[in-house]
């Protein structure tokens, strides 16, 4: 985790250093076994068990101890400095097992990949394998490449991979959530921003693939799914036998339809994308949860001006209150980005009242990093120091955390309907669950008969920042 350390809830990285097991290994089924980390958002866990997919098919398992591992990944993320920091890091540990057994490859995946394409290999001495996000199904001839003892390199973007037919494999699965990717790739060029180097193109996904993996989901016992894309309102798909096209409200709703008792949600909403179309279809249907992460970035016109947002800070505000006018009880989120170029005090200020307008019921918080190549890069200079960065988040963290005790503490008194994700990771006499706002409840299993999966109408009866803590009212 980085200084973003301070933020209030982890977004990236969250789940940083954790490996996988999704299958039940028996000794003799796979010929070989690989080890996958990741790193970055949730596109990449997603992307992760595409590639899991795509190596079993090969006859490959999947172990949780890399130090058993024939092939090592790494699916990694270059959002900010510290994201690739931390990589480089890791890399220098698979170093020490490579060296205690030959023959083992390390295949380095995803953005940092792409961004930095074979000159990783000349960087990283280790690596054997680098492939970028739209290039995992070339991977099984990559792996026989590198087997000869060649470096093996495919960092081709595409206009057309979705991984449509891919069934991905749930990895470090809860058997109650899941990641649906519904598009790749981001075209909206924010100045700051590596993503449309690292991704490419915005392309969405065949509708009836998304509404097949989801069935299938849910045929499974999955009870919540949230469709993932850099910028899911701009999802658009036409097809092609009957012409007609399907936007994210209708793809939505689709989704909603598929049962009553199968939570939506999606990631992320770009302010200038979402319509009153996507509002009053979640407001129309109670499982798709009353819950945006909206990001707002910077407060201030100005620096939305020079980050390419698109939009001032009175449309945020007014995007703001026409959620909370058509969805009364949505929680909302945001990230925000402190010290971007020419950022004054002023500009600062600008935040802080937009995220007390906004009364965010949590946030994502960064100080701005440079990334080579983005387009704040080539025309602006990093000119806030490091320090007044650090002191700006440390105040922008501090303004979240008021306005998410103010938002825990409004719900103390309330019941919510519950999903039960499993134990809380306290006690094993808890449970923890989210309601529809995305907030984490944790209660006491008392007497009654729950497991994972089952929906629970809880009482929250106090709070902390973070955690609501709440009693069984009905199961
Ligand atoms: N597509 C999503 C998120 C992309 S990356 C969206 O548009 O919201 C997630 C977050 O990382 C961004 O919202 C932004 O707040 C942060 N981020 C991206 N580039 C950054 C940079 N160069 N420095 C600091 N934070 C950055
Ligand atoms: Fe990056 Fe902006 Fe695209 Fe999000 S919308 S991925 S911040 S360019
Ligand atoms: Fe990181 Fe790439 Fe996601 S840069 S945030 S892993 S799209």
């Amino acid at each position: 985790m980085e200084i973003t350390g301070l933020q209030s809830k982890i977004h990236d990285e969250a789940r940083q250093g954790e490996a996988y097991a999704p299958f039940a290994l028996d000794a003799n089924t796979y010929k070989k076994y690989f080890y996958i980390e990741s790193y970055g958002c949730q596109m990449n866990f997603n992307d992760s068990e595409i590639v899991a997919s795509i190596l079993n098919k090969e006859g490959f398992g999947a172990t949780k101890n890399f130090e058993e591992a024939d092939l090592i990944f790494i699916n990694t993320c270059s959002v900010r400095e510290k994201a690739e920091q931390t990589v480089r890091k890791r890399l220098t540990e698979f170093r020490k097992v490579k060296e205690s057994k030959p023959g083992m490859l390390v295949g380095v995946l995803g953005c940092m990949a792409e961004r930095l394409k074979s000159k990783f290999l000349e960087e990283e001495k280790l690596v054997d394998i680098v492939v970028g996000p739209d290039a995992y199904r070339s991977l099984p001839a990559l792996i026989e490449e590198a087997e000869t003892g060649q470096k093996a390199v495919n960092v081709l973007l595409s206009r057309e991979e979705t991984y449509a037919d891919i069934s991905p494999i749930r990895l470090d699965s809860n058997g109650v959530t899941a990641f649906v990717s519904i598009m790749r790739g981001c075209n909206n060029m924010c100045s700051f921003c590596v993503v449309p180097f690292t991704r490419g193109r915005e392309r969405s996904r065949d509708v009836d693939s998304i509404i097949a993996e989801v069935t299938d989901l849910y045929n499974r016992g999955f009870k919540e799914v949230t469709l993932l894309g850099q910028n899911v309102d701009s999802y658009y798909w036409v097809n092609e036998q009957t012409n007609e096209p399907v936007t994210f409200a209708m793809l939505l709703e689709k989704v909603a339809l598929i049962s009553p008792e199968l939570r939506v949600r999606f990631s992320t909403s770009h302010p200038k994308d979402i319509t009153d179309e996507v509002l009053y279809t979640i407001a129309k249907y109670e499982n798709i949860c009353n819950y945006i992460h909206l990001p707002v970035q910077s407060g201030s016109t100005r620096i939305l001006q020079l980050m390419n947002r698109t939009y001032t800070r009175e449309w945020y505000m007014a995007k703001v209150n026409r959620i909370k006018e058509i969805i009364p009880d949505c929680a909302i989120s945001a990230d925000i980005i402190s010290g971007f170029c020419t950022e004054t005090e002023e500009d600062h200020q600008d935040t802080l009242s937009v995220m007390e307008h906004s009364q965010y019921d949590f946030s994502y918080m960064f100080f701005y990093s440079e990334r080579p190549g983005t387009l704040a890069a080539k025309k602006y200079k990093d000119d806030v120091p490091l320090e007044t960065k650090k002191r700006r988040l440390a105040e922008i963290v501090e303004m979240q955390n008021k306005l998410s005790s103010i938002s825990n503490q409004k719900d103390v008194g309330k019941t919510f309907k519950v999903l039960i994700e499993g134990n809380s990771k306290k006690s094993d006499e808890y449970w923890m669950g989210r309601n529809s706002q995305n907030k984490v409840i944790v209660f006491p299993k008392e007497n009654y008969s729950l497991k994972k999966g089952d929906y629970v109408q809880v009482k929250v009866n106090s709070c902390t920042q973070a955690t609501l803590l709440g009693e069984i009212i009905e199961a």
